[in-house]
């Protein structure tokens, strides 16, 4: 850079002193002979030519032009104007030969230089734009549902196509759709383990807690929609519990409901079983256990024989040689929970039941420790693509 702009300043001065001479006429310049001439010529040309030599691109041509052929400042019209013009006789043709033969060069050099400055910038702009298609790609490391996703997925799958719908609820819940209209009172024992965040609240505001469970949505449904109903939710269920192998503050749910006029405990045991032979494959055992939940009556526990020893039982870590592993509770639905959404307990029937999906995923999958699914440690969720 420095070389070229010191080559311009060179040529600058250079021009300074042609245009002195060419603004003299020949006389005044002491030219008397055709040699005078030539030698004059020969100058002019090599200035031109060194001018011509630092010019590198559009505007610097453009300026080159001007500085030579402009109309009327150029050095080309003040040589006509000045030499050629006055010229006396004896010199007259001699002059318009050398000044033809200029400028012939300088239209020739010129129209030269033009088209290789042009193909120069074409060169940059397709040096620019040059894609390389031998580099590597950026790689993208491709997602996959999670697990538990998975889960829910298949266990909507199982009930669709049973003609269930599938509804969701709020996360944060009253105290009334979580609790009391599930036929839990407020000091009831039921309410111990279904310890839960509960929302700060205001004077005057209502009491907003996360929900325990998904059963909330039945009493939500049942007030909105007439018999008969079919639903199951997934979603999002919390509870005050230390994280543990097995427990989480926040875990994960698909609560079902069914209620019409004539269900009985048989199509509540038969829709349970279709079930767990779906999800666990079609040799898993079923059994009951009664139990408690104060929304359904009678209430059961429902087990699975051992996916991992098949049922044998001896020796199996995972059902601690029992051969069944506690899957969920269920029931039939309790009278008194159709008194708190105005449905007629005379003539209605149901049942209902509460998958934990974490748990379900654990067993099937055959994963130790609940944390994992919270972990995102992708060495993990590539393991279930
Ligand atoms: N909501 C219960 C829980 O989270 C589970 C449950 C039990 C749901 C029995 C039900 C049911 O719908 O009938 O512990």
């Amino acid at each position: 850079m420095a070389s070229v702009s010191r080559a311009r300043e060179r040529s600058l001065l250079l021009v300074f002193t042609m245009k002195a001479q060419t603004a003299q006429s020949l006389d005044q310049l002491g030219v008397r002979f055709p040699e005078d001439l030539a030698r004059l010529f020969s100058e002019l040309r090599a200035e031109f030519d060194g001018q011509a030599g630092v010019m590198r691109d559009e505007a610097s041509w453009t300026a080159l032009r001007d500085a030579w052929l402009g109309r009327k400042a150029g050095m080309l019209a003040a040589i006509t104007a000045n030499w050629l013009k006055p010229a006396p006789v004896e010199l007259k043709s001699a002059v318009g030969v050398a000044f033809n033969a200029l400028r012939t060069h300088v239209d020739t050099v010129l129209a030269e230089r033009h088209r290789a400055i042009q193909a120069a910038a074409e060169q940059t702009a397709l040096a620019r734009e040059h894609l390389d298609l031998s580099l590597p790609g950026v790689m993208r490391p491709v997602g996959t549902r999670h697990l538990i996703r998975q889960t829910f997925s298949e266990v909507e799958r199982i009930f669709l196509s049973l003609g269930y719908q599938v509804a969701e609820g709020p996360e944060i819940e009253s105290p009334y759709y979580n609790f009391e209209a599930l036929n839990i009172p407020e000091f009831h024992p039921a309410r111990d383990n279904m310890d839960t965040f509960y929302m700060e609240t205001h004077a005057g505001q209502t009491t907003r807690l996360l929900r325990t469970h998904t059963s909330p949505m039945q009493i939500r449904t049942m007030e909105k929609r007439k018999p008969p109903v079919r639903i199951i939710v997934p979603g999002k269920v919390y509870r005050r519990d230390n994280p543990d192998a097995t427990h989480s503050f926040m875990f994960h749910q698909v609560e079902g409901l069914a209620v019409d006029t004539d269900l009985t405990f048989r199509d509540f045991k038969g829709t349970i079983e279709y079930f767990i032979r779906e999800f666990f494959g079609p040799s898993t055992k079923t059994r009951f256990r009664s139990s408690f939940f104060p929304f359904t009556e009678p209430s059961v526990e429902f087990d699975a024989s051992c996916i991992f020893c098949n049922g044998r039982g001896t020796g199996c870590p995972k059902c601690k040689g029992s051969g069944w592993i506690e899957l969920f509770g269920a029931g039939m639905v309790d009278p008194a929970v159709y008194g708190f959404v105005n449905y007629d307990a005379a003539n209605l029937s149901g049942f209902a039941f509460g998958i934990g999906i974490d748990r379900l995923a654990m067993l099937k999958h055959g994963i130790g420790d609940i944390q994992m699914f919270f972990q995102n440690d992708v060495r993990f969720l590539r393991q279930f693509p």
